[in-house]
């Protein structure tokens, strides 16, 4: 028995760090990305269009993400920036940095490929 459970402990030790590792690699962009489709569609979709799909201006001007996305001078850097600096014509939502993290990686993913 005791045999048993120390085998199953050592099989976990050497089989669960390297599984979680993984995930948190490989599934970090992604929740990001997931997460930041959700903060655009309830924050941001009143103004811009966010989805990739849908064409179209929405309102008074606010860009759709599509096309801030194609911007030349678009980079994380610059949407990061953007972001955290409030905007007249824009409500400030101080976005906590996992929001912030999440609409960033969300907004460059619908960058068409260079
Ligand atoms: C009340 C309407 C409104 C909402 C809500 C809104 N925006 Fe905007 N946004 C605008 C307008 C209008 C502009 C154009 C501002 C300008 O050019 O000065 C803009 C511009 C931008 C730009 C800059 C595009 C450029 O020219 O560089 C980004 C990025 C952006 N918005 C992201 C967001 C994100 C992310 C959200 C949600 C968290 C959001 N916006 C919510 C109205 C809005």
């Amino acid at each position: 028995m005791l045999k048993v459970t120390v085998l199953v402990g050592v099989i976990a030790a050497v089989l669960f760090p390297a599984a979680e590792g993984a995930r948190a690699q490989g599934g970090a962009l992604a929740e990001n990305l997931a997460y930041g489709k959700v903060v655009a569609e309830s924050w941001c979709a009143n103004c811009h269009v966010v989805s990739r799909q849908a064409r179209g201006p929405v309102g008074d001007a606010a860009p759709p993400f599509v096309a801030v996305a194609r911007m030349p001078s678009t980079t994380e850097i610059s949407l990061r920036a953007f972001l955290r600096m409030p905007h007249a014509r824009m409500p400030d939502y101080q976005l906590s940095q996992a929001e912030l993290d999440g609409v960033v990686a969300y907004i460059l993913s619908l960058r068409p490929a260079r």
